[in-house]
């Protein structure tokens, strides 16, 4: 039998749920993600993106439900999830007064990449990500764009099998995203690299994405390949419209926070 048939996915999750003072902002979610492909969690703010990439990261616990990512129980294996995965957070992680060089060589250290490993390693990330000539320079005179690279090379040096990005392009402009794009798509060709990412860019879902997750308040609403959502809605459909035909509401225009809010407790009171 080939290996691949005998092998876990990359990520499995189970029942996955998370309530925060009792009001669930993940409920029971459950989906795989094949290895080496990339899945995307597309929803509005308030959906509940970031809070399934923490508890898959190990951030988090789960209140109820789990999830193994390359054969290891977020909740009962931590520590080995920890040591397979590179995670990219949504706010800034990188250091604005050391130079990109040293914030890798900081997250080298962090990782316990031994010395001679840790040099070759962080020159490897800063060409992959096109940072060598920027190496020296310090973080707070990076673009946008720049940052976002650092912190993907730092979530990179350990050579992860699955990595979590959570909204990488939120804030570039499209120079910078269509940088990000390429970089990403290679990254999963040479490296085969299992992504999971979260955003509300359609188009980026699109380029970037194997398969989409349609996340709405905390529920996963719909999940299939971008081509197939999109021609069970219609010819000219876009992702967009497949969110709105699920939900009955815009992906870009979102739900204010305070909307989903309010909605959310309805949910969590009627149940
Ligand atoms: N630490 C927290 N305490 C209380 N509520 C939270 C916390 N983090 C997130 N939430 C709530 O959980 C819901 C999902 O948030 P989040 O996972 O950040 O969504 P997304 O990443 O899709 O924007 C939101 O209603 C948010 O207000
Ligand atoms: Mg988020």
């Amino acid at each position: 039998m080939p290996l691949q048939e005998i092998d876990p996915p990359a990520i499995e999750v189970f029942d996955l749920t998370r309530s925060y003072n009792g009001v669930p902002a993940v409920e029971k979610i459950s989906f795989q993600v094949p290895h080496g492909s990339v899945l995307g969690l597309l929803g509005p703010n308030g959906a509940g993106k970031t809070t399934t990439i923490k508890m898959l990261t190990t951030l988090l616990p789960p209140t109820s439900g789990t999830a193994m990512v390359c054969g290891y129980d977020i909740v009962q294996a931590p520590s080995y999830v920890r040591r397979t995965i590179g995670y990219v957070p949504q706010l800034l992680s990188a250091d604005g007064d050391l130079s990109g060089y040293e914030n890798l060589l900081l997250s080298g250290k962090l990782y316990g990449l031994p010395r001679q490993q840790r040099e070759k390693r962080i020159r490897e990330v800063l060409d992959f990500m096109g940072l060598k000539e920027a190496a020296h320079q310090l973080v707070n005179h990076y673009s946008g764009g720049m940052i976002r690279r650092l912190e993907i090379a730092q979530a990179l040096l350990h050579l992860p099998k699955v990595l979590f990005l959570d909204e990488p392009t939120v804030g570039l402009d499209p120079a910078a995203r269509q940088v990000l794009w390429h970089r990403i798509q290679v990254l999963r060709e040479q490296y085969g690299t299992t992504i999971l990412l979260t955003t509300h860019d359609m188009d980026e879902a699109d380029l970037l994405c194997d398969m989409v997750a349609f996340m709405h308040l905390g529920h996963i609403v719909t999940m299939d390949t971008p081509a197939k959502l999109k021609a069970m809605v219609g010819p000219q459909a876009t992702l967009n419209n497949v969110f709105m035909h699920y939900t009955g509401t815009s992906i870009k225009e979102g739900d204010t926070y305070t909307h989903v809010k309010q909605r959310r407790r309805a949910i969590a009171h009627r149940g």
